[in-house]
């Protein structure tokens, strides 16, 4: 019997990947541009055993002490993406699992806990059967989970996750390490319910939104200039980017069909109180992903003024502070 032990973390996209040119291939329409997370991430602990019919999977929440045997729904994704794993590598061996997931974050609330998951589940399978396969096929792999974002959680610091012209090409790199920049990705938690549509639903209506196409026109200037600013360490730049691309983003989810709103009364409440910081020369931009959580971006010299102004606001349950973290890694 192996056992083993992968981390990876979730990300948050400052560009985001909203909806799929191909879904069985998870193939994005836009680049995308992200921070790997120091604090939010995944821990998989895998036994390998010999009955390739022993398929189980226990998942440790966040805030719980105790594993809980994971849901047929939840099995079922693992199991798929598997058999995803073995074909990719073109693995003959068949092998059977237990899986010890943790998560050190509220799942499926907007912070990315797929991306976490699914590379961590990549790196582990590949480690399981015993391939050597390059970090960019890694991304390959993370992305066919489904979970796209995935892909971004493989290579170091800041990514760039390229849509490529087939399945081969769309993977992501990093375009700076962790330590390049001290852009911090401050999370308040308003809540740690589950987000009634999933990502996969929503990406599938994108097209439907009248404002699809011009965001997808826009995008190739904003993806530019956010790189320019990223490596030239331009905070403001950055910052405006990052806060006009993430409601650009929710523009599109609002008014496609059927729409989706993640924003709750909390978010918008945190949302204002962002603009109301600026106004008070604490510098500092949100972005949102799919779910209702909010994600403040500042530079580290502001961290403890924004997690001081936050703890204050009563919408605000949890405050979990990221710096840029390296990609998936065997612990
Ligand atoms: O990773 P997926 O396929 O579940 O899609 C999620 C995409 C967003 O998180 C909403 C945006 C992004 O680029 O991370």
């Amino acid at each position: 019997m192996r056992t083993i032990h992968v981390k990876s973390p979730s990300n948050i996209a400052f560009v985001k990947y909203w909806g799929q040119r191909d879904a069985d291939f998870v193939l994005p329409f836009n680049d995308s541009v992200s921070m790997n997370l120091s604090h939010c991430y995944t821990d998989v602990v895998m036994e390998i055993l010999e009955d390739p019919a022993i398929q189980e999977m226990q998942i440790k929440e966040f805030g719980s002490s105790e594993y809980r045997p994971s849901t047929p729904i939840e099995l079922e994704k693992v199991t798929r993406f598997y058999d995803t794993a073995k074909a990719f590598l073109n693995a003959e061996l068949s092998f059977g699992f237990r899986i010890q997931s943790a998560n050190s974050f509220p799942q499926k609330a907007g912070i990315a806990s797929s991306a976490s998951f699914f590379s961590a589940m990549a790196l582990a399978f590949v480690k399981a059967f015993q391939t050597a396969i390059t970090q960019e096929q890694l991304s390959v792999l993370a992305r066919l989970s489904g979970s796209g974002s995935a892909c971004r959680s493989i290579p170091d610091g800041f990514v760039w996750w390229n849509t490529g012209l087939d399945s081969n090409s769309s993977f992501a790199v990093s375009i700076a390490p962790p330590t390049h920049w001290d852009v911090c990705d401050v999370v308040l938690v308003v809540s740690k319910g589950e987000k009634k549509v999933s990502s996969i639903e929503g990406h599938a209506q994108a097209t439907t939104s009248p404002l699809f196409t011009q965001r997808q026109q826009m995008l190739p200037t904003v993806l530019a200039d956010m790189k320019d600013a990223l490596l030239k360490k331009d905070f403001t730049r950055f910052g405006v980017r990052v806060e006009q691309e993430a409601i650009n983003f929710h523009a599109v989810m609002m008014t496609q069909t059927p729409p989706l709103f993640y924003w709750s009364g909390s978010t918008m409440t945190c949302l204002r109180e962002v603009v109301h910081l600026r106004e008070q020369g604490v510098e500092c931009y949100s972005t949102i992903d799919a779910g209702e959580n909010i994600h403040v971006i500042c530079l580290s010299a502001q961290v403890e003024q924004v997690r001081a102004h936050f703890a204050q606001v009563p919408e605000v349950q949890t405050i979990i502070t990221n710096s840029a973290a390296v990609g998936a890694r065997e612990v």
